[in-house]
């Protein structure tokens, strides 16, 4: 330490011996110099035109609530434009028009309040620069003040609590803001169904027939042979009009046949499989990737969006990855023909988990 403190002695004596003399000093041993700049403090003050002009003043208020309910107006247009320019299935004239105008409405919502927040700050607000030092954080009872002190002042200067068209009118603006993302979400499904009922139940039913996927070719018990795994739909999804593809984005199905002696079934769920063949929803539990990933070996089907491992021997419970519940079951058993059919439907929920609360 004693040697620290005489290098250090040593070099600040070197360093004003060299200040003294102009001598230059080689990188790496030169002690950084003091700023020699002074700190220029704040450009003078130029008052803005609303501050020495009250007609002004009114004029930028008028101009931001108008902007805040220009943007209630957008709000509510962009409602509008979803229920006048519906969504046609297999008419991309129609489907443009509505991505336009509900794109349009939602737009000025969003700019009119960004517009108006801006001017209100820029031209209303008190024009005050401050210095805020350096210090430490804390949460004293001082600070507290000091914080509630900000707010109270902030509360003042831009008027928030006093100018009550311009806080009302911004109140609205954001109030109405999401509504036209719940009347999108609303319109994903049928206006007559509700959406719960619609996403808790599928396609399948007693007595439906297991098909092959695309084909849609009924599937006979004495065809799956043991280790395969395959790809099934409902029979006559193919032959649906309307929605075939939300309809098999809830039925699909894996269909995997083991020994039986490898399953482990638990006894209220010993009918729902056929000599070996088990049937689970081919959608994640995670986020609804279908699952299509099968490793016979190990009887593990594998998710390949985040990796969820499922055990088919286990009634598909989650043995990796995100997945927080099982695959669904679905109830087989063969009709008289020897074709594979539906029990039911499944008996919970398919796809991500949030479904299973309801
Ligand atoms: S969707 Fe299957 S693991 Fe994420």
């Amino acid at each position: 330490m004693a040697q620290d403190d005489h290098s250090g002695a040593e070099l600040a004596a070197a360093d004003s011996s060299h200040a003294a003399h102009d001598i230059a000093v080689s990188p790496g041993t030169a002690v950084i110099a003091a700023d020699s700049f002074e700190n220029p403090g704040f450009p003078p003050h130029r008052p803005r035109v609303t501050d020495e002009n009250p007609k002004r003043e009114q004029r930028a208020q008028r101009t931001v609530y108008t902007l805040f309910y220009l943007s209630i107006l957008g709000s509510v247009w962009a409602i509008a434009a979803y229920m006048l320019f519906p969504i046609e299935s297999n008419d991309v004239g129609a489907v443009r028009l509505n991505n336009m105008f509900f794109g349009l409405g939602a737009t000025l919502a969003l700019l009119a309040i960004g517009f108006g927040v801006v001017h209100w700050g820029k031209a209303i607000m008190a024009d005050v620069e401050l210095a805020d030092e350096r210090h430490t954080i804390g949460g004293s009872p001082e600070t507290q003040a000091a914080a509630v002190k900000v707010f109270a002042d902030a509360d003042r200067e831009s008027g928030f609590t006093r100018r009550a068209a311009i806080r009302n009118s911004l109140i609205g603006a954001l109030l109405v803001f999401p509504l036209p993302a719940v009347v999108l979400f609303r319109g994903f499904a049928p206006q007559d169904q509700i959406p719960v009922e619609l996403l808790s139940h599928t396609m399948w039913k007693k007595g439906t027939r297991l098909a092959l996927d695309p084909s849609g070719v009924p599937i006979k018990a004495a065809d799956v042979t043991i280790g395969s795994a395959v790809h099934v739909i409902p029979e006559g999804l193919q032959d649906l009009e309307h929605g075939k593809l939300e309809e098999k984005a809830k039925a699909a199905v894996l269909l995997m046949r083991l020994e039986p002696s490898e399953l482990h079934q638990a006894p209220d769920r010993e009918s729902w499989s056929y000599e070996g063949i088990v049937a689970y929803s081919k959608i994640c539990t995670h986020v609804g990737c279908p699952v299509a990933l099968y490793e016979q070996h190990t009887h593990h089907l594998l998710c390949p969006c985040h990796q969820s491992q499922f055990d088919v021997a286990n009634h598909c419970e989650v043995i990796f990855g995100p997945a927080a519940r099982p695959l669904p079951q679905l109830p087989i058993a063969v009709d008289d023909e020897g074709y594979l059919i539906a029990q039911s439907d499944f008996t919970e929920p398919v796809g991500p988990s949030f479904w299973e609360r309801n």
